[in-house]
């Protein structure tokens, strides 16, 4: 074996120094070839005495396993760092994406839309939807507000031009569905109608042009202004806390009759307008087939955006509009 000690020692030399499957291919030809040492080693057999043979033979194998395996260990070896290398290159680097694939969450009108509906349902209430796009009589006509009538241009409507016959626009308030509830539910009726609403506002801090509300209708036998006042205190109590007071101040609204304006106490003493509510007035129960002689009710309704303004603090209502994700990302 010795004699042979050198060869293997310099094949895996060489094979230890190839630095690419090249070098490796031409050093491995050089000690495995056809005119390697071993391969004429290997020829030079039949020459030796029968007796001799087969332990030459026998030694020369060991010599090239061991010269295969340095060369095959090699092999291996340049395979992975191609590989390393490859997938260095090719690697991509994803910490952008983790950033954008951060969890969302539901916008901050949604929330408060949901938590109101709980807050509600939690009270015994349903959910009633209606079309954001009206005619004449759900918006104005059906709650007492002839088209001769002055609050009429209060709402600032927005009109869609489809000609006659009838006159259409974008609902200016949740009223609409209260008209369309009674018309189609026999009392007794407890509903809450959250939705958008549009007005011919310019945006400013304190208006948006598409903005939400919430409507609330009670519909059954022997309401009173004293179920009105309790629920909107329960309401008050559930949503903002029950250190918070509510109160009503006398109002006008062409649909109820009396009329209130709610408002919400602050911690400094100070009270803050949240919405209108009334007595449903005999002429919308009548208008909506319902027999104000058997049936009674209160309405409500208000902001959801400006709900959001004031719970938040927020110095100018837009923000809930633009989009801002460092704004949105806070709530
Ligand atoms: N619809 C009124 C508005 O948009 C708010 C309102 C006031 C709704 C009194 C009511 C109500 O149901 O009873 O200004």
């Amino acid at each position: 074996m010795s004699e042979y000690q050198k060869l293997i020692d310099e094949a895996q030399s060489a094979a230890e120094s190839s630095q690419n499957a090249e070098e490796l291919g031409s050093a491995r030809s050089k000690f495995l070839g056809k005119k390697s040492q071993l391969s004429e080693a290997k020829k030079e057999l039949g020459k030796l005495e029968e007796r001799d043979r087969a332990a030459a033979g026998k030694e020369l194998n060991e010599v090239r396993k061991l010269i295969e395996k340095a060369f095959e260990q090699r092999e291996v070896h340049l395979q992975e760092e191609a590989w390393n290398l490859q997938f260095e290159s090719e690697r991509i680097d994803l910490s952008e994406r983790l950033e954008s694939l951060r969890r969302g969450h539901l916008h901050l009108i949604t929330q408060a839309r949901d938590h109101l509906e709980d807050v509600f349902v939690g009270m015994g209430f349903t959910v009633a939807e209606g079309p954001e796009v009206e005619t004449a009589w759900y918006n104005f006509e059906a709650l007492n507000i002839p088209d001769w009538h002055p609050a009429r241009g209060n709402f600032d409507t927005i009109f869609v031009n489809l000609g006659s016959p009838e006159e259409v626009m974008l609902r200016s308030h949740t009223s609409p569905v209260q008209v369309r509830t009674m018309e189609n539910h026999q009392p007794p009726i407890y509903i809450v109608a959250p939705g958008r609403t549009f007005r011919t506002d310019n945006a400013d801090a304190t208006h948006l042009p598409a903005f939400n509300q919430i409507e609330g209708l009670v519909i059954d036998k022997g309401i009173t202004m004293g179920d009105l006042a309790g629920t909107i205190d329960s309401f008050v109590q559930a949503f903002f806390g029950t250190e918070v007071k509510s109160r009503l101040r006398p109002s006008y609204f062409p649909f109820t009759e009396p009329s209130a304006e709610f408002d919400i106490s602050r911690p400094d003493g100070s009270w803050l307008e949240l919405g209108g509510c009334g007595m449903v007035h005999p002429n919308v129960l009548s208008n909506c087939g319902i027999d104000s002689e058997e049936w009674q009710g209160f309405a409500f309704g208000f902001g959801i955006d400006r709900l959001v303004a004031m719970r938040y603090q927020l110095d100018d209502i837009r923000e809930l509009v633009v989009n801002d994700a460092r704004f949105l990302r806070q709530f």
